[in-house]
Formats: structure tokens, sequence, C-alpha cells
């Protein structure tokens, strides 16, 4: 439990925060201290004596929210070591907005994998004072902060496991105690289900596995009476070997990250859940990995999709669009949503084209994508839009099915997946694609390689909060 007061006690760890100016004006009231710190950005300076252990961290100038989180998570991460399991002041001249931030960033700062709340600020004595901040807000802040930590850490440590403890009835149990948890509709569909209910495309890709299917769908339901309903399709693909067309062994490993869409999707659920936003949530998974088997599906395979449209498999590798497919008409024939959001470690190609800087984006509603921009803005979790003139569409015209599954020419492949993904939306006017592939899964503070970093939760949440 995240504990959060304003009691103007004298505690023995204090935390400041400097701005560069304000430093200037009050370096004098700290001695001995002109050569060490500045106030700039990330910097840190620790002062001890025989009561108290100080820590100094600058903030630079005008800072936004999520620098201001950034740093916070960077430090809590960096001197975990060094911090203590006592009541700890926080002095600041941050508003309280610009406070949230920091704190978001302190607690989220203390991830590990696997997780284990073995950081100084999840012990029993820990307790953060702030000053200026009334009782209300105090407790605020710290829901506030416990329900992102909730949410995203649990999105970022499914993303984190090897292969071998991402099984689909580990997940699945998951999501079930979850649904319980949090009171949430919980329906999936295995294998014979999706087939029988006439997920053809998803099916597909799933009948190589040793391994159920797990269709699954989530339900958050809001108190409100009006509510707005807002539909998430994550990919889900356990671990990806590319199928029959598969994958070279060398960073074949990181293709355990191929359900990073998931991972935002889950994040999001468990900290809106957790907050009792006023929205409704339809959340679908479909839930598989892509095998190579002898009941694996094979090139030239043609497939039939939920939207009974048929599907050439030219590429075994080219699953995830696959998957989507059914997983967006099932959520826009069964379901009324007023906006769609899918999102997914797509392709290679958005890779290639924004590297770890952004994801890339294509929605057919201008105002859909403003708002989405101004969430990713503001989370400082990147979108660049790319379009989806009618064009592209040209390229995936198959002689024996309605599309094939990849376009046979050598570029632009996450424009050619965004293309095909339209021709399952069934007619929804609201809808976005996010292409996540560079930035779900890389260099983050808590690990030497690549893990997760937790992309996707705090743009979904913010685009949830201020959609009415
Ligand atoms: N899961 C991959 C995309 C991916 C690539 C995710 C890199 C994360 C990092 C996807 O299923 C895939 O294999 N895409 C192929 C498509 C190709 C065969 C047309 C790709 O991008 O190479
Ligand atoms: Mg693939
Ligand atoms: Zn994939």
């Amino acid at each position: 439990m995240i504990k959060i007061c304003n009691k103007k006690e004298s505690t023995t760890q204090k935390i400041f925060l400097f701005a560069e100016d304000d430093w200037q004006q009050e370096k004098s009231d700290y001695p001995n201290m002109n050569h060490f710190f500045n106030g700039k950005t990330k910097e840190v300076f620790i002062k001890t004596d025989s009561q108290q252990i100080q820590f100094f961290i600058g903030i630079g100038k005008e800072p936004m929210g999520y620098e201001i989180q950034a740093i916070a998570n960077r430090f809590a991460n960096d001197y975990k070591k060094n911090l203590q399991a006592v009541p700890t002041s926080i002095i600041s001249k941050l508003g309280l907005d610009l406070t949230e931030e920091f704190l978001k960033g302190l607690f989220l700062g203390t991830y590990c994998y696997p997780f284990e709340k073995s950081h100084p600020f999840w012990q029993e004595n820990f307790e953060l004072d702030i000053e200026n901040i009334s009782e209300d807000e105090a407790k605020n802040l710290a829901l506030k902060t416990e329900a992102l930590c909730n949410g995203q850490f649990a999105g970022m440590e499914w993303l984190n496991k090897p292969a071998n403890h991402k099984k689909v009835d580990q997940i699945s149990e998951f999501l079930k105690t979850t649904a319980e948890k949090y009171n949430l509709d919980y329906k999936v569909l295995n294998r014979a289900e999706s087939i029988k209910e006439g997920l053809g495309a998803f099916a597909a890709v799933n009948q190589g596995s040793s391994q159920e299917a797990a269709f699954t769908i989530l339900e958050y339901k809001s108190a409100k009476g009006n509510a707005k309903t807002i539909g998430l399709v994550g990919k889900c693909v356990l671990f990806d070997t590319g199928g029959i067309s598969i994958k070279p062994s060398a960073n074949l490993h990181y293709m355990k990250s191929d359900m990073g869409g998931a991972s935002a999707v889950i994040g999001a659920l468990i900290t809106a859940s957790e907050l009792k936003l006023p929205v409704n949530i339809i959340a679908i998974l479909p839930i598989t990995d892509n095998a190579v088997s002898e009941k694996a599906y094979l090139p030239s395979d043609v497939i039939t999709a939920y939207n009974r449209k048929t599907i050439e498999v030219l590429d075994t590798d080219a699953e995830g669009r696959i998957t989507l497919a059914d997983g967006l008409s099932y959520l826009s024939k069964n379901y009324k949503t007023d906006v769609l959001i899918d999102l997914a470690t797509l392709t290679g190609s958005s890779v290639r084209m924004f590297g770890y800087t952004c994801g890339a984006y294509f929605s057919n509603n201008d105002d859909l994508k403003k708002l989405l921009e101004k969430s990713a803005d503001k989370t400082n979790q990147r979108i660049w839009n790319l379009p989806l003139w009618d064009i592209w569409k040209d390229d995936f015209t198959s002689d024996v099915a309605d599309f094939k599954n990849i376009s046979m020419k050598p570029f632009g492949d996450c424009i050619v997946a965004a293309k095909f993904l339209e021709q399952f939306i069934e007619g929804h006017q609201n809808w976005a694609h996010l292409d996540i592939a560079g930035v779900a899964f890389g260099n983050v503070g808590y690990a030497k390689d690549k893990a997760a970093t937790g992309y996707g939760v705090q743009l979904l949440l913010d685009f949830i909060e201020n959609y009415d």
C-alpha cells in the first residue's frame, strides 16, 4: 500500500526537487553544494550527516509532466540501494499535477522483473510526507499511483516472462482471476469453440500449436448510465516463431514480446477498473502462439475470417494481422462501441521506419487522431500518423481469395498491414490502429537486455480519462 500524507513531521530521509532557477535563488541556504549541484535535469546529489539523508534532484527548466515522471522513475531505479524504508519528505515547488507525475515515476521506477515489492518504497515503514496538499489530495495521489502501478506492472510482467512461463493456460488463469478481482465479465473461446463461432482466421494461426487457443473477451462496465464504450483489441501472440515461414534464429528470443499490444490493454483495463473510471471497456485478446508443426497452417492456405472474407496466407509470419482481423470484426459485429482501438507489435516495417521513438498509427477519423495524439504527446508515448489511402489496398488483392496477407513488395508493410486490418472493422467510423512493434519492448532502466517498457498503458488511460 502506498501511503501519502501531509504531517509536516521531521523525517530522516528527504527528497528535494529543484528547477534550475529556483536553485539559483535558494542555493545560499544549502552551503557547500555549489560545485556539485545546479538543478539541471536528472542531476542527483546526496548529502548525509548523522541526522539525515537528503537527495537533491534537478528538474531543469520548466519540465513537462512526462519529464518529471521520467526523472523520478530513473531516480527510484538508480538509487534503490541508497534509499531507506523510512518516512520520507518530498520538498518541491511542484503543483498537484506535477507532483502526481513525480509520484507515478517514483513508484514505476521500483519495477524489477520478476516484480516483487523489495524496493524500500513498498515497505511498511515508507510513507511520503508532501507539503501543501490536503488529506483528500494525498489519498487520491496514493490511489492513482497504486492503480497505475498495478495495471502497468501486470502488463510488463506478462511481456517479460520467458516463453515457457507464458503459456496460454497460464495467462488465461491470470485473466480469469483478474476478472474475478475487478468484477469484469470474462468469456473465452478455445480452438474448437473459435472454429464453431466462425473465427477461422484466428483458429488458423492456432492450428499448428500444441496449446489451446483462447479468444478472450473482457468487459468492464462502469456504474455511470450513459458512459461511452471503448473497444480495445490487443495482439496477443505469446511467441512468434514465424510458423512455417520460420524466422531466422538471431533475435528470435525477442519474439516472446509479441504480446505488447495485449500488455498495454491489460494494463489499461486493470488501472481503469481500479480507478472505477466512468467508461465501459470491451477488450478482446486473441491469445495463441505462432508455432511450427506438421499441423501448422501453410503458405498458400485459404482461410475464412469471422466476417466471411477469405484470406490467402502467403507468409505465416504475418500472423498478427490474421488474429487481429477476427478480433476486430468480432468486436465490431457483436458490440456497439463509440471508439475502436487496436494495439499490436505488428510489423518489423514500423520498427525500421521509426526505431524506438514512436509507434506508427493509422485511423479513419480525424477527431480520434487529434485525441490520440494529444494523449500520446502528453504521456510521451508518441505516435506518428501514416496514410490509409486506398491505393495500398491493390497491394493485397489475391487471385484465389478476397485478400492475401502480405503484399510481396519490399516496402510499406506497416501500411499494408493497417490497410488489411481496415477490411475487418466492419464499417466502424471511429477506429485507430497502433503498430507498437518498436516501442513495447526495448531499452529500460531496470534491465540489461531489452525488456517491457510499459508503452501504451498511460497513453490509453489518458485517452480514456478524457474521452466523453
Ligand atoms: N511479430 C512480428 C513483428 C515484429 C517485428 C514485432 C519486430 C516486434 C519486433 C510480426 O508477426 C511479423 O513477423 N511480421 C513480419 C511480416 C512480414 C512477414 C510481412 C515482419 O515484419 O517481418
Ligand atoms: Mg510474425
Ligand atoms: Zn507476430
